[in-house]
């Protein structure tokens, strides 16, 4: 470790133009929130580069919700509190002068400074920049990037010793035709910031102060232009928060190609960034995949899946319009079409789930079949037990729910119940149409249904006759 960065994420603003009951941090990005992104990139960019580095959120608007989420998912980030979203320049004062960023922020060599709302920005960026800033010794560089349409952006006004940014509100029509802007990331010396940040002022025509003002002519600084500029996008408007989406879930997809997984047409596939999936897996369209799942080798995930939070082990299938949800598939599995897994489904190797079966908190050993149309929760079955057609485990009594076990090859026969709890044992048989209240024995065989009485010729009676 030979390097201290003090790094801040800005995500005081209000972001109106997002339109959205929330505050502009924790807007959905993917299945996580748009602050999610840049905290996760530099912890990944300073465990890559050896740094000895802290994360400090700026934080203003609607400042307790932001606060709660990240306390409560990264409790080792520190704070500052901008009371008044007075500019950038001013989010960064506020940031050296707080007593809760948990580091004496004025000690770091640099400062690294990020906006909460740059989701695509990744580790890759960061480490280009910092290695230019030491192979050149620098004291700061600016990412920039061309935009052809460069609306909104501060422009990067290149002299022939340096450079300064230009605000949109502040630019002469000049100015406005240059289309290399400012991405909003910087890394800098810390003694530099320091120095130039105490010489900012509001003479401008938003009367706020610009950090963009710490660049100056003249000055031993750069502004970095990246050829990959979407990779800055910032999320003002709904419209650049799906393009932030697509542009996340176009990265993973790639990765995944790159990979062994197949695609049959990725363009229609929803997969989040913590999705793992292994080679030789094949993915329909339509699908979403999201959370904590990881997928092994040789899987076929079929069109219309909806799957989170789950583990799918190799050589499993999950067949077309199943909804698997904090369950666990293991290898050579199937379920589907039109299965639902939902929590703490555990469904054992080679076990086949078949369509319009629902399965909830429910252990299945391995080669158990529940081919059609069932309802199994809070139950264990055993090893290659056989389930009929439409059978229920009868779970809840209307206040609590009760435990269902099922041994080992056993035979449950179609259109059957058990009212919970109850225990059938290994190698028992339930004929169809049975309703087991009471616990069965291993090997024994039990049949609860009425008596079929057959009168001949009495149908006629019950028939309606067509006039
Ligand atoms: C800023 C840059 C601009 C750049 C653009 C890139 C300035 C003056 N301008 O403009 O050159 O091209 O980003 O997207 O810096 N924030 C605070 N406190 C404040 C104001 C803003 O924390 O008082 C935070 C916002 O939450 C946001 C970030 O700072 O995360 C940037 O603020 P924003 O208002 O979006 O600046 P832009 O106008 O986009
Ligand atoms: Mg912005």
């Amino acid at each position: 470790m030979d390097l201290t960065i003090g790094a801040v994420i800005l995500a005081a603003g209000e972001g109106k133009r997002l339109k959205l009951n929330a505050p502009k941090p924790l807007a959905p990005c993917l299945d996580k929130k748009l602050v999610d992104f840049p905290i996760r990139e530099l912890k990944k960019f300073f465990s890559q580069n050896h740094i000895d580095g802290k994360i400090t959120a700026v934080i203003g608007h609607q400042r307790e919700l932001v606060r709660s989420y990240i306390e409560k998912n990264y409790p080792d980030i520190g704070y500052a509190i901008q009371a008044e979203q007075k500019g950038t320049a001013d989010a960064l004062r506020s940031y050296f002068d707080s007593t809760e960023t948990k580091v004496i922020t004025k000690e770091f060599q640099y400062t690294l400074v990020i906006c909460a709302d740059t989701p695509v920005v990744s580790a890759s960026e960061l480490t280009e920049m910092l290695e230019l800033l030491k192979k050149e010794n620098l004291d700061g560089v600016a990412a920039s990037f061309i935009e052809k349409n460069p609306k909104g952006y501060g422009r990067i006004v290149r002299g022939k010793k340096g450079f300064h940014i230009i605000e949109e509100k502040d630019a002469t029509d000049e100015i406005r035709k240059i289309t290399e802007v400012n991405s909003g990331l910087y890394i800098l010396k810390t003694s530099y910031v320091l120095e130039h940040l105490k010489q900012i002022d509001s003479n401008n025509k938003s009367g706020e102060f610009y950090l963009t003002d710490v660049f100056k002519d003249g000055l031993n600084v750069k502004a970095h232009c990246f050829p990959n500029g979407e990779v800055f996008l910032g999320v003002n408007t709904l419209h650049q928060l799906e393009e932030a989406d697509h542009a996340l879930r176009s990265r993973k997809k790639k990765e995944l190609k790159e990979n062994g997984v197949r695609f049959i047409d990725s363009s229609h596939c929803y997969i989040d960034s913590d999705v793992q999936i292994g080679e030789g897996s094949v993915i329909y369209p339509n699908t979403f995949i999201s959370g904590q799942t990881t997928i092994g080798k040789n899987v076929v995930i079929e069109m219309g899946a909806q799957i989170s939070n789950s583990i799918i082990e190799d050589d499993a299938t999950v067949l077309a319009y199943s909804i698997l949800e904090n369950a666990h598939l293991r290898s050579k599995a199937s379920a589907g079409p039109f299965a639902r897994l939902r929590p703490g489904a555990d469904i054992g190797a080679g076990a086949k789930i078949g369509n319009f079966v629902e399965i909830k908190k429910s252990i299945l050993s391995q080669g158990v079949k529940v081919s059609h149309l069932s309802y199994i929760g809070d139950a264990y079955i055993g090893e290659n037990t056989n389930i009929g057609c439409g059978f229920i485990t009868c779970n809840f009594d209307g206040v609590s729910k009760h435990i269902t076990k099922i041994g080992k090859n056993s035979f449950i026969g179609s259109d059957s119940q058990t009212i919970a709890p109850v225990d059938i044992g290994d190698d028992c048989f339930v004929a169809s149409s049975s309703t087991i209240t009471k616990n069965m024995p291993n090997g024994s065989f039990a049949i609860s249904r009425g008596q079929q009485t057959t009168k001949d010729g009495m149908a006629k009676k019950f028939l309606k006759k067509k006039e």
